[in-house]
């Protein structure tokens, strides 16, 4: 199995291109279901978790086709409304296929995706807006089992709390829904508006996607359509960070600042000089040490569970103590002991983790855990003392598109090896 080997303490200099968003790209191309027109989507990441979802759209009959960032969607015929457990278990968001076929074809049977490493991750709300907009739904042998035999009806949905995949779920499912749907209490984070942006290109009438409530009036079907995803807020996020661990200079190509909500401010109050620049942000630390900042995790607007892990390997080396509080899912602290192998003094007390920040961490072996706490091991090597080796690649492969030839690229000396042992 590949491992990452990281020697610490270089600083970090160059341009570096943040690709596509994952988060992002995964819903757009779930949207190609909803039409039998073809969907042309650009800045399209390569990643095992696109691919993933690539495979399981093959098999509902997607003709789809990749070159380089671009891919083609055309789901002319829906050939199965059946998404198998072995598909849809190692990555949720294939869930989200549900809807569309649902509304597409009346009827669909997909596994339960289970639970994962951060938490149990029910999909209570999935199908609470889609039984409101009249779908019978049974679950059988860890099947969701869903029928709309006369098509799905317009609804008013109040999410008791902010999900990011159930707006998403619900929005696509209300296009070609019979009559208006109203989600309040949406989420508003940038994919939920990109998905949008995706689906009006399809012909789709929503408006007030961004805020906490959106409205959605079904049309009878969607066109053909091209949309660029977005560029990944969490990939900005954790490069940001990659200059506040070392130093430098980053210039981050295609970069958004209004993607990252409190994150950018967060991120400046440490000491990270952020500045907008033609097609990017610059990013820049001087020597001397980044100061400790207190975060709470909060749907967007608020600072992002994705940066949570990042921020910690940050806070890890901070001038002073810092508390970081978990509040989106209940189990997104197990970098904490990988950290702590490297010799991070971190104490955490249910939500809330405190770190006392250490002028240097000492490099290690450490085990990758998840997507967003691999990038907080690679974070805390680069900026360690000696070599930290990381086991458990293919979680950081699920969603940083080639990480180690963009850092080797700004100066880092990062190298995947091959162990067998
Ligand atoms: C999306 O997950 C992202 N995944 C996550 O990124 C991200 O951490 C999360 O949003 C929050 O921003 C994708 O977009 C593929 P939620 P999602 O529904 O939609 C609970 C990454 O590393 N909940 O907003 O699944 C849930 O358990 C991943 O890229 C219910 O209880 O997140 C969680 O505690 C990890 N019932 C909270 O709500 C439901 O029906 C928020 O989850 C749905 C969610």
């Amino acid at each position: 199995m590949d491992k990452l080997a990281i020697i610490g303490g270089r600083p970090l200099y160059g341009r570096l291109k943040i690709s596509g968003a994952k988060n992002s790209a995964l819903k757009v191309m779930v949207a190609s279901l909803l039409t039998d027109k073809p969907l042309r989507l650009t800045n399209v990441p390569d990643l095992a978790d696109i691919r993933q979802l690539s495979t399981l759209l093959q098999q509902h009959g997607v003709d789809l086709r990749r070159d380089g960032d671009d891919m083609t969607l055309h789901a002319d015929t829906i050939t199965s409304t059946l998404a198998p457990y072995d598909l849809v278990r190692k990555m949720r968001a294939s869930f989200n296929v549900l809807g569309p076929l649902l509304a597409r074809e009346g009827e669909a049977k997909v596994s339960l995706p289970g639970g994962c490493a951060i938490g149990a991750r029910p999909v209570d709300l999935h199908l609470k807006a889609l039984e409101a907009m009249g779908a019978e739904i049974e679950l059988d042998e860890g099947y969701v089992l869903a029928k709309a035999k006369n098509g799905l009806k317009g609804a008013h949905i109040t999410f008791p709390f902010v999900s990011v995949g159930a707006t998403e779920h619900a929005m696509m499912a209300a296009t070609l829904a019979d009559g208006e749907t109203i989600l309040d209490n949406a989420a508003r984070e940038p994919e939920i508006i990109d998905l949008a942006t995706c689906l009006i290109a399809m012909g789709a009438d929503i408006t007030g996607a961004g805020t906490p409530t959106i409205t959605i009036r079904g049309k009878d079907r969607l066109e053909e359509a091209e949309h660029a995803v977005l560029p990944d807020r969490i990939e900005t996020g954790s490069y940001a960070m990659a200059v506040g661990v070392t130093a430098g200079e980053l210039t981050l190509e295609n970069a958004r600042a209004d993607l990252l909500g409190a994150a950018i401010s967060t991120l400046i109050e440490c000491g990270i000089e952020i500045t907008e620049v033609e097609n990017g942000l610059r990013v820049k630390k001087n020597g001397g040490r980044i100061k400790g900042v207190d975060v709470v995790t909060q749907p967007f607007p608020g600072f992002p569970t994705d940066l949570q892990a990042q921020f910690m390997a940050l806070m890890a080396t901070a001038d002073g103590a810092s508390t970081i509080k978990e509040t989106i899912f209940e189990n997104r602290f197990m970098h904490v002991p990988e950290l702590g192998r490297m010799g991070a003094d971190i104490h955490v007390d249910g939500q809330v983790a405190s770190v006392r920040g250490k002028p240097k961490l000492k490099g290690a072996q450490v085990m990758a855990t998840d997507l967003r706490a691999s990038m907080s091991l690679v974070l805390a090597g680069l900026g360690a003392e000696g070599q930290t080796m990381i086991s458990r690649l293919y979680h950081l492969d699920r969603g940083f598109e080639r990480l180690e030839e963009k850092l080797q690229n700004v100066g880092a000396l990062v190298e995947r090896v091959r162990d067998d042992t």
